[in-house]
């Protein structure tokens, strides 16, 4: 995974709970924590953060990814404006994930490997997001749907009905706005 995934993850825990609260979660999860936005660190060190960080609050680590992407969106918001201002929501946002986003973050961070979705909208007005990835990060990607969501001021559900660790073969999300 990339270090402005970890980047990131710093910059939350430091708004909830202060600098030394990322010092401690390192030290917790027993690494390093020198990440530069470029580089590139195991999936196993970022769940070995997530796993501390659970500990620390009491959170489950499935909440921890959601609380995390959720609040990363902001901090991206900022970074990169222009993924943003040419939407006025999610129906637009979400589908230029796999057709800009993603892409851009291909070339602006070699090495990456983001998600694929597939999104299509549902006969009753949601929205499904097919979540294909060799991580199972899904609880993630709920989160910077929801933080999306926030951004654009669209009140809206998201829900998991099917998961690749019940057995799926790819996790789907909807997203239910109003
Ligand atoms: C609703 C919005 C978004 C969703 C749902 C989403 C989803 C995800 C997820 C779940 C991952 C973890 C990797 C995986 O699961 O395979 C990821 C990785 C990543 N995303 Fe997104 N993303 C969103 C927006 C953005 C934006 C706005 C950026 C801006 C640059 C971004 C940049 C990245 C980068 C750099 C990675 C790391 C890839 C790697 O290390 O290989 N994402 N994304």
């Amino acid at each position: 995974m990339k270090g402005i995934i970890f980047n990131l993850v710093e910059e939350v825990v430091a708004n909830d709970h202060g600098p030394d609260a990322w010092d401690d979660i390192l030290a917790a999860a027993g690494v390093e924590g020198a990440y530069t936005a470029v580089g590139s660190y195991s999936d196993d060190e970022l769940l070995a953060i997530v796993s501390a960080a659970a500990t620390a609050t009491g959170a489950s680590e499935d909440d921890i990814l959601r609380h995390v992407g959720r609040y990363s969106i902001p901090p991206l918001a900022q970074r990169y404006p222009e993924f943003f201002t040419l939407h006025r929501g999610l129906r637009t946002f979400l589908p230029s994930l796999n057709s800009v986003i993603h892409p851009e973050v291909r070339k602006l961070y070699p090495g990456a490997q983001p998600p694929h979705f597939t999104i299509t909208d549902d006969a009753d007005g949601g929205i499904l997001m097919e979540y294909h990835s060799q991580r199972s990060m899904c609880r993630l990607a709920e989160g910077l749907t929801l933080g999306a969501a926030d951004h654009y001021g669209e009140p809206v559900t998201v829900t998991h009905p099917q998961c690749t660790r019940e057995g799926a073969s790819h996790c789907l999300l909807r997203v239910d706005l109003g």
